[in-house]
């Protein structure tokens, strides 16, 4: 696999991708080298977000070659799992160095519609479960924005919703309770109209940038496999659509990041 190379990359040690997935087996082969190459292209922090308990060790793995890599860890709700004694694992893990939130947790109606109450158990256990530990959380909402919503009024949790796909009223809402916007590749998307109404709306101070790596490469590199390098194709369309330079999107977006995760 070839490692996509990164024109005018961000400069060093301004970007933390938020919400990335190196722990897939797309980067098997790779990985290292790819990792090894971050500094080079502006990245200083990466969050690996896990999807189940699996993964959660695996990013933990990852973290101990790579420092500068830390870990979200829990149930993605496409991979539940069959028992709840699987959160008492996840508390376990949760405690490891390293682990800076819970995630990635939420809900997701665009595969499979039978399982939201399943799910919506899932993701509350783990919101409280986040507050037990006092770490933030990072949310999928697909297709699901009433119910995520609704949710997270409920629990008023410290987190944002990853990879943003709901309206700017929506968007609002989730201000009120003192979130964070996560906003990554789909910015830079031709038919991304909403999102960008969306980040014209939001405040710099409450935005993160990330990956979701494998997935979303940002344009020019749609279709390739993602990396957290190409985090400054999103920046740069942030900059254009709130007319401030690159180097303010860069930096306050950094902090947002490093106060929110601890970092
Ligand atoms: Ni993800």
């Amino acid at each position: 696999m070839d490692i996509i190379e990164v024109l005018n990359p961000a400069p060093s040690g301004s970007i933390i991708d938020t919400h990335a997935h190196y722990d897939d087996e797309r980067f098997d082969g790779f990985r290292n080298e790819l990792l090894s190459q971050m500094g080079d292209m502006g990245v200083c922090k990466i969050i690996n977000c896990a999807v189940d308990t699996a993964s959660s060790k695996r990013v933990l793995d990852i973290r101990k070659q790579f420092p500068f890599c830390y870990c979200a860890v829990g149930f993605h709700p496409e991979n539940l799992p069959d028992s709840e004694p699987a959160l008492d694992e996840i508390r376990e893990i949760a405690k490891r160095d390293g682990v800076v939130a819970i995630g990635e947790i939420g809900l997701d109606y665009y595969w499979d519609k039978s399982k939201t109450e399943l799910q919506k158990r899932w993701f509350c256990a783990q919101l409280e479960l986040a507050k037990e530990l006092s770490l933030p959380v990072i949310i999928h909402d697909r297709e699901a924005h009433g119910d995520t919503l609704d949710i997270l009024k409920e629990h008023k949790p410290v987190g944002v919703l990853h990879c943003y796909s709901g309206s700017v009223e929506t968007a609002r809402e989730i201000l009120k309770l003192g979130m964070y916007i996560g906003v990554g590749g789909v910015a830079t998307f031709k038919n991304a109209r909403v999102l960008r109404e969306v980040i014209a709306e939001v405040p710099l101070e409450r935005m993160l940038l990330e990956t979701d790596a494998p997935y979303l490469s940002p344009e020019p590199y749609r279709g390739k496999t993602c990396h957290s390098g190409m985090i400054i194709r999103v920046a740069e369309k942030i900059s254009e659509i709130k007319n401030v330079s690159v180097d303010e999107v860069l930096s306050i977006t950094r902090h947002n990041a490093e106060i929110l995760f601890g970092i």
